[in-house]
């Protein structure tokens, strides 16, 4: 079986998020598995400096519209991994952020960049490839790849004489939908009959998700309460009803983490290794933190942790409508992230108000992720809405029980501890700060508990949270896929 896995960024070298992690890891599973698989991703700088000496592939001439020509560089990651690598010095050839520029703002030709690497991902599934290779199935994720299921569909001279390959879109985050004015439809080469409702159009924009949700064989997310919650009007973004109709094609699969990167026994990033049965090496690494954050030396009081996007999605604004509070409870905060700069602003200024207590640090840092996975003694994600969710899953894995809300991805891993014999962190519904602080109080009474407080780690550290069981499902998807006429 063949699989071309088309993406827009992929870990280490570009990371935004989860997508990113996803992306480093679910094709490599795959590929483990027995499966052909190849990885379509756009050669932004950090690419070149990591591939510089991959050979250019094949040629893409320009298509219709306004979409430029490019190159296939093909390389393999350090795993061996096959990626090919789409070269256009117009669309990515940008410092920093893939999709913002550093005024964090869109790029202003993202239609025409991501338009490019959803018509490459079509070009090289159908039967016109210019590649000896022929993928059985094409995996698409998130919107920057959603066009290419409606390429197929409008432009059959992509497709060639032969059979093209099956079409997957899945949905990290269905806040992000790729929409775009009208004027897009012939600068991305789409006929006109593709703005109609069943076709790209979208309440008077050009959507790209929508088009993959329309035109994809089958549409995945990836968890199942995500899968359940986006066919509700509250939770859909203004797609539910489109996910209602095409229930019968929408399964979801809940990610895994990899666990050779997030190892707290091998982790070079900590001050000290640690596991299930060795729990004592993590106090290290909890007064570690507090040192490099700046955080007082106590053992009196828990630590806090957040690494997370700044944004609306991640509910952190509840976090800091409670800040007089936390520093009374008391708890100590460690906070690593980025984004709105409103938040920015507010993290800094409880961090200024509450030394010692209260730390923040504004960027993108992986080692300090993995450091306050690994120090903190609770993990905080008060999400209001969350597809999967990483981050849970790795600070379970690291034995600091996650406090989040019951939504997406984080329903499906977290239980709470009041059920003794399964709890691995706490959970709360309500999207308010009295229903925070409550869950947060009650968390740190049990972290007085030492007996209670080690078997709530247990049940996390033991938990088998691995690339194993998505890589069977998407498996018995593909093959499912494969065998329609
Ligand atoms: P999302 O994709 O919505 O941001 P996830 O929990 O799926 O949420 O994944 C987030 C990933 O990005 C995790 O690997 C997390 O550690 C990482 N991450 C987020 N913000 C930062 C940051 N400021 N520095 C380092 N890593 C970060
Ligand atoms: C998105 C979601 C996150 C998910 C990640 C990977 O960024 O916000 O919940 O874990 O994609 O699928």
């Amino acid at each position: 079986m063949k699989v071309l896995f088309a993406v827009s960024e992929m870990a280490p070298w570009v990371k935004t998020g989860g997508l990113g992690d996803v992306a480093a890891a679910l094709p490599e599973a795959l590929r483990s598995a027995g499966i052909d698989v190849r990885i379509l991703v756009p050669d932004y700088p950090m690419m070149q400096a990591a591939f510089p000496d991959a050979p250019g592939r094949a040629t893409i001439p320009p298509a219709g519209g306004r979409l430029p020509g490019a190159t296939l560089r093909a390389a393999h990651t350090p795993q061996g991994m096959p990626l090919y690598l789409l070269t256009c010095d117009a669309c990515f050839e940008r410092p920093g952020n893939p999709y913002l520029g550093s005024d964090g703002r869109d790029w202003p030709d993202n239609a025409l960049r991501f338009g490019l690497l959803a018509r490459v991902a079509a070009l090289l599934a159908g039967g016109a490839s210019p590649l000896d290779w022929r993928p059985d199935i094409l995996h698409c994720n998130d919107w920057q790849t959603a066009l290419a299921p409606a390429y197929l569909h409008y432009l059959p001279q992509q497709a060639g004489s032969t059979k093209t390959a099956a079409t997957v879109i899945t949905i990290h985050n269905l806040a992000f939908q790729g929409l775009f004015g009208r004027a897009l439809l012939s600068a991305l080469d789409l006929p006109e009959r593709a703005w109609a409702m069943d076709g790209v159009e979208y309440y008077g924009q050009l959507s790209f998700l929508k088009a993959g949700l329309q035109f994809a064989d089958a549409i995945t997310t990836v968890s199942q309460t995500y899968a359940q919650e986006i066919q509700t009007a509250a939770a859909g973004m203004g797609l539910d009803g489109l996910l209602r109709y095409r229930v019968g094609q929408l399964t979801g699969i809940l990610n895994g983490i990899d666990t050779r990167q997030w190892n707290p026994a091998t982790d070079p990033y900590l001050a000290a290794a640690y596991d299930v049965d060795r729990l004592g090496g993590k106090a290290a690494n909890t007064a570690a933190l507090r040192a490099e954050m700046g955080l007082a030396a106590t053992t009196k009081m828990p630590l806090v942790g957040i690494v997370s996007r700044f944004t609306e999605q991640k509910g952190l604004d509840l976090v800091i409508d409670i800040a007089t509070e936390l520093a009374a409870l008391p708890v100590q905060l460690a906070v690593l992230g980025n984004g709105e700069h409103e938040m920015e602003a507010a993290f800094r200024t409880i961090a200024a108000q509450w030394p010692g207590q209260f730390a923040v640090r504004i960027g993108f840092d992986e080692g300090l992720a993995h450091r306050i996975e690994a120090g903190a003694d609770l993990f905080l994600m008060p999400s209001r809405f969350e597809p999967c969710g990483l981050n849970q899953m790795y600070s379970l894995r690291y034995g600091t029980p996650p406090i989040v809300r019951a939504t997406g991805g984080l329903a499906d891993t977290v239980i709470d501890a009041a059920d003794t014999r399964h709890g691995n962190g706490f959970v709360f519904t309500q999207a308010t700060p009295a229903a925070l602080l409550a869950t947060i109080r009650r968390a740190v009474t049990l972290w007085h508990n030492t007996p209670r407080w080690k078997t709530l780690q247990r049940h996390g550290m033991n938990a088998d949270f691995g690339w194993n069981s998505p890589t069977r499902h998407y498996t018995a998807l593909y093959q499912t896929l494969m065998q329609k006429p």
